[in-house]
């Protein structure tokens, strides 16, 4: 017979994983205990941006093997492999709040009364799995229900192509018919050669929040650099592409500028923070601060240079941000550093005009304080400056002479890295960006450096 599955909450994560799982041939149940959310899947709508998510739910749905729920005897009765997919926000001391998923798991568990695997998704701090594994046996229905941890590396925005093509798959097991039934789950990429880490409970946990610390530690230590850059003018691009040149330091998550943001690095890092500290493992937890506070400061630094750029006060100036989402490809304004510098500036005394073309609705919401434009020449109209904050292809193709007719001054701050300072001066704009020099550097035909 053919497995059942259940997807226990429907954010990125979970609606990725439903509709990843109804394509390789299973039936799935999403639960959330979001009524409004539900309610949308059930009538074919996402509530989230996702490229490609709602064409999958819709696609599935039709077929008949996707259906939503917020009952969760629903789901027990329904799967034969329940997923976690919620969330574990950050609680105010830096860890990792497992409210959130406890109560999935106490939801679910008295409901299951036939042999069942209920697999973690969730990224969580070491050793939560074994506590929920013996949660689990406690108040289970049947002794034959048992817990994995099968963790995801999937990125927003990418999700949907994340879930399909994933890197390779981990399974936190505790016995050997739990890896044998992941296995059966996750045949279809297994069959493509997707690499397989069996393991137990405790590595397929730390593997995620390792990973997720690394990528954050990559980013740091570029704007680590670019700090340097900057007071030695030297140019941190030039330096994060050739260090990725070197395969054994690779070009991704390289990238310098605005910093992290978003639902997972920056509340993950701080989870893996308060773990090291708890067990006081003084060297892993300084390193995870510095990488946190290098984090912030790129957002203070930016600030810095937006200010010096408008003559050193920015009471009274008009300042048109150019994104507010946490990175491209995405709605999520959650902990985002665009919306955390447009802020700032808006403290400091700038009139901040935000335009994003995906996040606008949320970023309204999150900063009320801030005027939302629906175009990026209507936030442009009188600017006396342009920051650029998130970096969407968009923004790369805009072009500066058109701007240029409606600002009232020709300043812009690249704070992603990611623009053409060339194109931008060219129309006689003054360019400035984060570990860059302020003027290009003329370059001679030996190709030796001529400042
Ligand atoms: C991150 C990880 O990349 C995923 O592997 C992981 O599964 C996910 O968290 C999770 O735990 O669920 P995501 O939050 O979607 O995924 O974001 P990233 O693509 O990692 O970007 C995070 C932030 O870093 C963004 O604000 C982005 O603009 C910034 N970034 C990224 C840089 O500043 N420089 C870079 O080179 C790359």
């Amino acid at each position: 017979m053919t497995l059942r599955i259940t997807v226990l909450g429907t954010g990125y994560v979970g609606t990725a994983h439903a509709v990843t799982m109804a394509g390789a041939g299973f039936s799935v149940l999403g639960m959330d205990i979001d009524a409004e959310k539900i309610a949308a899947l059930t009538s074919g709508r996402v509530p989230l941006f996702e490229p490609g998510i709602e064409d999958l739910v819709n696609h599935h749905r039709l077929r008949g093997v996707l259906q939503f729920t917020t009952s969760y005897r629903e789901a027990a009765r329904f799967g034969d492999v329940h997923f976690l997919c919620v969330p574990t926000p950050q609680s105010p001391d830096g860890s990792a709040d497992l409210k959130p998923l406890l109560g999935a798991l106490e939801g679910l568990a008295p409901h299951l009364t036939r042999p069942a695997l209920v697999v973690g998704k969730s990224t969580v701090p070491v050793g939560t799995a074994t506590v929920l594994g013996e949660r689990l046996a406690e108040l289970a229905g049947h002794p034959a229900v048992e817990l994995a941890w099968n963790p995801e590396f999937l990125r927003e925005g990418h999700a949907v192509v994340d879930s399909l093509h994933p890197d390779r798959l981990v399974f936190g097991v505790s016995s050997a018919p739990a890896a044998a039934l992941l296995r059966e789950v996750y045949r279809f990429l297994l069959d493509q050669g997707v690499p397989l880490i069996v393991t137990g409970l405790e590595t397929a946990e730390l593997i995620k929040m390792a990973a997720n610390a690394f990528l954050a530690t990559k980013i740091s230590f570029i704007n680590a650099v670019a700090e340097m850059c900057e007071l030695v003018s030297a140019d941190v691009v030039t330096v994060a592409e050739a260090l990725g040149q070197d395969p054994r330091i690779g070009s991704a998550h390289l990238h310098p500028g605005l910093g992290f943001g978003g639902s997972c690095l920056p509340k993950d890092l701080r989870s893996f923070t308060a773990q090291a500290r708890a067990l006081r493992l003084t060297g892993a937890a300084s390193l995870l601060t510095a990488v946190d506070q290098i984090n912030d400061q790129a957002r203070n630094r930016l600030v810095d240079l937006v200010r010096a750029e408008c003559g050193g006060t920015l009471r009274g100036k008009r300042i048109a941000a150019l994104g507010a989402a946490f990175k491209p490809d995405s709605d999520d304004t959650r902990d985002s550093p665009a919306l955390a510098v447009a802020e700032q500036l808006h403290r400091e005394g700038a009139h901040v005009a935000v335009f994003d073309p995906r996040a606008s609705a949320q970023a309204r919401r999150a900063c009320p304080q801030l005027d939302h434009g629906e175009s990026l020449l209507h936030v442009c109209r009188e600017a006396d400056l342009l920051v650029h904050l998130t970096d969407w292809p968009q923004f790369r193709d805009v072009d500066p002479a058109a701007v240029a007719e409606v600002v009232r001054a020709r300043r812009i701050v690249d704070a992603r890295n990611s623009l053409d300072p060339q194109k931008w001066r060219a129309a006689g704009w003054r360019f400035t960006a984060l570990g860059r020099p302020a003027s290009d550097p003329t370059i001679s035909l030996s190709g030796t450096l001529l400042r």
